[in-house]
């Protein structure tokens, strides 16, 4: 199948600007200024994007998909769906499900049902430790052969320093990233949200910031250690980063994420106890959440990630320290990339390489996240101009879990492609 995409406003690392493109067989064969393109070209479908933005399918390095186990919750179907009705193209799926992804059979389980249902390719994340108990270290080697991408017990820290150090070692047999939820539990398990003038304004109990950073200080040092690359998910504090910094300087490999909810929401959103905003690690403060937005302008802050989060809304509808902690964000990232940049000094072409080109530097993932000749056709196209609502019908993970619910949103996909294969069109879904 040969298709033609023509006037595109193309966004992504390495081209910029309004181009036309041939897709051949799944990749992207052609790219042409839109004044070169010749007329003999033959092709099995044309498009005109119209000046249309046309960006690199997403990678969101950070996803909870939920199946095995949870099916309540989410499926991979459902998962599936929603990432590819946001434009996301390829999902790195963490691994606390039910059993939990700990040995290279389930990374084939994973492996199997993402080409079962031809959406978004899953990248599976492995577990560090066995049933992620954080007592014995889980068979790396055997999953990173089988596609483990990376390896993380996220949900959970790895709390035990020497388990923490044993698997960065294996990081030179594996070449895969550890992948650590930062959080000192003895300091977090008393709180509900980030510990500050609104957790005393609102009577909640704090989770301090520091729940983070001393094990982001632990991290660094066990990777300088090993010459080991750690990954710290979700960073949500001004300490963390500041650490990240300085291990950056000395030449540490470390990267780190932050979510697209922590870059737009804050403490004080908590105002009416809606569990929608329980998230761990907590909302941050608006200080901290304009030096997450210096820091992604610095290029301190490698990736941006969902940490989708989706939970049944009887586990939601309860008190607020009785909630589960996530945020559902497949289908709202995109968006909120176009309202960041709207509402912030940040060009739109950065954040979308977060999303996209950086991932891939950070995974070591080939022939994705950038729009070049030889490059897998996994495409978005975004009508900018389009806003939507977000509501219980419009939001297709099952997890109807987000602060964005009742929101107009800007930016509607309106094509995603897969290796060439359309796999989302808006005219097709009803909503
Ligand atoms: O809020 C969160 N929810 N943070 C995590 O680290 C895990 C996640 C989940 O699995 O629900």
């Amino acid at each position: 199948m040969i298709i033609f995409l023509k006037n595109a406003k193309v966004l992504s690392k390495s081209c910029d600007g309004m181009f036309d493109l041939l897709l051949n067989n799944g990749i992207i064969e052609k790219i042409f200024s839109c004044e070169d393109t010749p007329d003999s070209l033959v092709y099995d479908e044309c498009i005109d994007l119209n000046g249309k933005t046309l960006i690199p399918g997403i990678i969101d390095m950070h996803v909870h998909l939920r199946e095995p186990g949870y099916e309540y919750k989410e499926t991979i179907e459902s998962g599936l769906k929603a990432a590819v009705k946001g434009g996301v193209t390829t999902v790195g799926v963490m691994p606390n499900t039910d059993p939990v992804i700990d040995n290279e059979y389930l990374v084939e389980y994973l492996k199997m049902k993402s080409e079962l249902y031809g959406l978004s390719e899953i990248l599976p994340i492995g577990a560090v430790t066995k049933k992620s108990q954080g007592v014995e270290l889980a068979p790396m080697i055997n999953m990173a052969k089988r596609g483990a991408i990376a390896f993380s017990d996220d949900g959970n820290p790895v709390e035990n320093a020497h388990i923490m150090l044993k698997a960065l070692e294996y990081y030179k047999m594996t070449n895969r990233p550890i992948i650590n939820h930062a959080e000192v539990k003895e300091l977090s398990k008393t709180g509900f949200m980030r510990e500050g003038e609104y957790s005393n304004f609102y009577g909640i109990y704090g989770i301090p910031s520091v729940a983070e950073s001393i094990m982001v200080a632990r991290d660094i040092e066990l990777a300088k250690y090993t010459d080991a690359h750690v990954h710290i998910a979700h960073v949500s504090t001004q300490e963390s980063l500041n650490l990240i910094k300085n291990a950056k300087k000395d030449g540490v490999k470390v990267s780190c994420e932050v979510t697209h909810n922590h870059l737009i929401f804050t403490d004080k959103d908590l105002k009416d106890y809606s569990t929608s905003f329980k998230v761990n690690p907590p909302l941050a403060d608006e200080e901290s959440r304009n030096t997450f937005i210096q820091a992604l302008k610095d290029d301190l802050i490698d990736i941006i990630v969902t940490d989708h989060a989706p939970h049944a809304d009887y586990e939601k509808e309860v008190e607020f320290q009785n909630a589960p902690n996530g945020i559902s964000g497949l289908d709202t990232l995109l968006s909120s990339l176009l309202k960041l940049s709207i509402e912030e000094d940040i060009s739109l072409k950065k954040l979308i390489e977060k999303v996209t080109y950086y991932p891939t530097r950070i995974f070591n993932l080939e022939k994705k996240g950038d729009i070049k000749e030889g490059y897998f056709a996994d495409l978005v196209i975004l009508n900018e101009n389009e806003t939507w609502n977000v509501n219980n019908k419009t939001v297709f993970s099952k997890g109807k879990n987000t602060p964005f619910m009742g929101m107009d949103l800007p930016g509607v996909v309106e094509y995603t492609f897969i290796k060439g294969k359309k796999v989302y069109s808006k005219e097709d879904v009803l909503v």
